[in-house]
């Protein structure tokens, strides 16, 4: 038996229902491209060993998105792929040919776009999965199954299919007198008979690929929108006598396909529904979960609470028992430990350590390690910086490029001036352990507060300051006395000079 697997995703087409500049499947949902999450359930898929997307409409912004996402290089060797875990830029794919984008040019119809991947293919012996860019809610372990009832029923094709109330628009499963697949047809070719069938094309297909691929040297565009349509392979199969397959889908809210805005949001609304109910399965509370959205690569831990309003996008790992809201945005790439509220504030690009606490009204960018028992308060910016265990910066400051130690306090209004605008260049500031900064204090980087110094209020700090030792940078307070009364006799007797002299 042949395991070897292959890929294609139709992703050429001209999506002229969403009335946008930008090629359809690069609209996001839940801040993940369709065609991206398209391709991330793809490469889930056990022995997959290569992706072909078929691209043409503005296929340079699809091949550049591609590009930079997936970091495909070209060169020699054989294709593989693997998971970077750690490092500078956390968690990240690499590819090196694993994903091959071929040009569709023009668009000829589906049946036009997977033939564009023949030469690559010619000499494969086993299955190529077909796909469609525009179906991003197909989860690896349907597509897995599909897979497996597919090469366990010895099929040459299967077409996953489900059952719609409101079959309009979609390809219609024809089967024979005995249940088998006879055809599909589309909707604008299907006769008032056919259109009743409520079972469609999912537009997914399995094929063997040697068995298989001779059809597409004999499609035609003999149909009414004279195209080269993929689903003709079905008929052809049949007639020569190759076993031919259907999968019906169980939730076939996964093969929802995207056509128009309505649809983007119908299908954002889809997936959000899925994830959360999926979360509160496993413990996860949510306040109001219509007024809260979760990317599906969130992982969130159980007896966690999640308030209203907030948006979840990218890959999260929240702790067990944090509490996250109302109105956060999470940007993703945020890891946090148990214990971990997050309130009211905006995070990407995190990781905070148990029982510490962020917000009200925070904002943590960049790479950005907070350990355990911390307190990020009121109106913080922190950008690029590590803080320590049980050390407060809890009132209007910015701390940025900046390393803070344990146990340490920074006041309110204190900032780090780690930009010189004129050299643009950045500059870092380190605190040591036990170090209190008294309020309003700028701290101009390059910058280093030793062990358990003091710095007094409203301080302009340049120099270094030693362990133990207080640090004032401000001029010293003089009391002028009696100022105020004698201010007030000048200001009366000048008055009356002045109406005298009128
Ligand atoms: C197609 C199926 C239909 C099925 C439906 C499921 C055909 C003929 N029909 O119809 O049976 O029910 O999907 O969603 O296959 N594309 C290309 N090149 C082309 C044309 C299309 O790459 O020349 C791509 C599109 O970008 C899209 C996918 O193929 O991702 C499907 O094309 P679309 O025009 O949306 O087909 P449907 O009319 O939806
Ligand atoms: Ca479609």
């Amino acid at each position: 038996m042949n395991n070897s697997l292959k890929a294609i995703i139709l992703a050429a087409g001209k999506g002229t229902r969403m009335k946008s500049s930008l090629p359809k499947v690069l609209h996001k949902i839940s801040g993940k491209a369709l065609v991206e999450r398209v391709i991330d359930s793809v490469l889930e898929i056990n022995n997959l060993s290569e992706i072909f997307v078929i691209t043409g409409h503005q296929s340079e912004s699809v091949t550049e998105f591609l590009n930079n996402k997936y970091k495909m290089r070209s060169g020699s060797g054989s294709p593989k792929r693997r998971r970077e875990g750690g490092g500078d830029d956390g968690q990240e794919l690499i590819f090196d040919e694993a994903i091959k984008t071929v040009l569709q040019e023009p668009q000829l119809g589906t049946g036009h776009a997977v033939f564009q991947a023949y030469d690559y293919l010619k000499n494969f012996k086993g299955t190529v999965i077909v796909l469609c860019g525009d179906t991003p809610l197909l989860t690896t372990q349907t597509l897995q199954n599909f897979i497996e009832y597919h090469q366990k029923s010895n099929a040459a094709l299967t077409v996953m299919s489900a059952l719609f109330d409101d079959p309009t628009n979609y390809g219609r499963i024809v089967r024979d007198e005995n249940e088998n697949i006879k055809k599909i047809v589309e909707q604008k070719d299907a006769n008032s008979e056919e259109k009743r069938i409520k079972e469609i094309n999912a537009g997914v297909y399995c094929i063997e690929w040697e068995k298989i691929s001779p059809a597409f040297f004999e499609l035609t565009t003999n149909n009414e929108q004279g195209e080269y349509y993929l689903t003709d392979i079905v008929d052809w199969s049949v007639k020569k006598g190759l076993k031919t397959c259907g999968f019906i889908l169980e939730n076939n809210r996964e093969i929802f396909g995207i056509n128009s805005r309505q649809h983007l949001a119908e299908a954002a609304r889809f997936l959000n529904t899925m994830t959360i109910e999926k979360l509160m399965d496993n413990g996860v509370t949510f306040i109001s979960p219509e007024n809260t959205f979760v990317s599906p690569e969130t992982k969130i831990g159980q007896d966690s609470i999640i308030y209203p309003g907030c948006v979840i996008e990218g890959a999260n790992i929240f702790g067990e028992n944090c509490v996250i809201g109302p109105n956060t945005f999470i940007e993703g790439d945020v890891k946090t430990g148990n214990n971990v509220k997050i309130v009211q504030s905006k995070v990407s690009n995190a990781y905070i350590g148990k029982n510490s606490t962020i917000g009200p009204f925070a904002h943590l960018r960049d790479r950005v390690e907070i350990n355990s028992d911390v307190r990020i308060g009121n109106f913080v910016e922190i950008k690029k910086s590590t803080v320590d265990s049980s050390t407060n910066i809890s009132h209007l400051s910015y701390v940025g490029d900046s390393s803070v130690g344990s146990n340490v306090n920074i006041g309110a209004g204190t900032i780090t001036a780690n930009y010189d605008p004129l050299s643009k260049k950045k500059s870092r500031t380190i605190i040591e352990d036990n170090v209190k900064i008294g309020s309003n204090s700028v701290l101009v980087a390059p910058v280093i507060v030793k062990n358990s110094a003091n710095i007094a209020a409203g301080s302009v700090i340049t120099k270094e300051v030693p362990e133990f030792s207080l640090a004032i940078a401000r001029e010293k307070q003089k009391n002028i006395d009696n100022w105020v009364e004698k201010r007030i006799n000048q200001i009366q007797s000048e008055s009356k000079i002045e109406a005298n002299s009128t």
